[in-house]
């Protein structure tokens, strides 16, 4: 259709918004961040169809903690959560496979169901596609309008029917710079009106053993899923990287609260591009830096409260403090 909208079947909707956004601005990301001094690539970057894929396999691995223990909290809240929400809009930013919306959709009442939208919204095309229509399997009565955007600058293309519960699960906030995740969720409270409502899941700091066991798993998913970013790389912006020559690096950097993830050359190598000028030099030992995954203090909920003014409705949590999900009020 014209205006981008394509209908499915009466209960499902898509919109795309990310063809408004030029395929050059991708480029000119990924190549102004191996042009600078600590290389680096946007962490956006790292969900092709792949990326995608490899991420849904992290999650289900024994050392990645963050998705069962935030699964696990929502279980136990969702039939609280329902019983203010069953009015509203859900918007859910960096949707994903949308299990998390699922254990939350589970507990409202059959007869709620064609009360609420739920609005997935990723970068992914398949994944939109693919939650959209396990949703609507699973919940036939559920109107799913799924959007394919870029959260970070078309929050204000998501459409508003009623009032709305805006959710950002998995600690996907921590994938930001500081600065980024300010100003985001500066945007998000911008987009609430009056008895709007979200829910922020976020990943707390603990032992760092354990937080680096997440991000070094023994199965080496995540070294597969890091090293893809390069193949996306080759796809978007023409370079030819090789990931054999690159090995995995994660690690907690403890002056800046994050997991850093990094790709490590095994040797000098020189990178072309028909976008580049002259190739871009990559000495042995050296990294592109590809994620910064934020760990969380307990503070940070309260400067969240008072400097975006949200009422804080409730903060939940997992028995051992590793995962909070908090309530916000507009
Ligand atoms: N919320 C899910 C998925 C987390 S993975 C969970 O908790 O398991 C992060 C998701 O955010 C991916 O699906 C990725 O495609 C999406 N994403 C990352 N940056 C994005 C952006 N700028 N705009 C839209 N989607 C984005
Ligand atoms: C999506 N995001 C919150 C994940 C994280 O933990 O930062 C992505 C990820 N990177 C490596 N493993 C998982």
């Amino acid at each position: 259709m014209s205006n981008g909208n394509k209908i499915k079947n009466k209960k499902v909707v898509f919109s795309d918004f990310l063809q408004k956004i030029d395929d050059i601005d991708f480029v000119k990301e990924i190549i102004d961040g191996l042009s600078s001094k600590q290389k680096y690539i946007p962490s956006k970057f790292f969900y092709d169809t792949r990326g995608s894929g490899l991420f849904d396999e992290i999650t289900k691995l024994d050392e990645y903690y963050p998705t069962r223990t935030e699964k696990s909290i929502l279980k136990t809240i969702a039939s609280h959560i329902v019983l203010k929400i069953k009015d509203k809009d859900i918007v859910e930013l960096g949707s994903g496979d949308g299990s998390k919306m699922q254990i939350l959709i589970n507990a409202v009442p059959r007869d709620f169901l064609e009360n609420i939208q739920y609005f997935p919204v990723d970068y992914s095309m398949e994944s939109i596609e693919k939650t959209s229509e396990k949703l609507s399997d699973d919940f036939p009565e559920l109107k799913i309008h799924g959007v394919i955007a870029d959260f970070l600058s078309q929050i204000d293309m998501i459409p508003r029917r009623s009032t709305r519960l805006f959710c950002f699960f998995g600690s996907t906030l921590g994938n930001l710079t500081t600065v980024m995740a300010w100003e985001f969720i500066k945007d998000i409270r911008a987009s609430m009106q009056k008895n709007d409502e979200f829910l922020l899941g976020i990943d707390m700091v603990k032992e760092k053993k354990v937080m680096e066991k997440a991000y070094n798993d023994s199965r080496h998913i995540t070294s597969a899923f890091n090293k893809n970013i390069l193949n996306v790389s080759n796809e978007i912006a023409g370079t030819n990287f090789n990931t054999d020559n690159f090995e995995h690096l994660a690690f907690f950097n403890e002056s800046e609260s994050r997991i850093e993830m990094h790709l490590k050359a095994k040797k000098k190598l020189r990178i072309s591009s028909i976008y580049l000028s002259n190739d871009i030099t990559i000495e042995k030992g050296e990294t592109i830096h590809t994620e910064n995954s934020h760990k969380y203090t307990p503070e940070f909920i309260n400067n969240l409260a008072e400097i975006c003014n949200f009422k804080v409705l409730d903060v939940y949590t997992d028995k051992n403090k590793w995962f909070y999900v908090v309530h916000f009020a507009a």
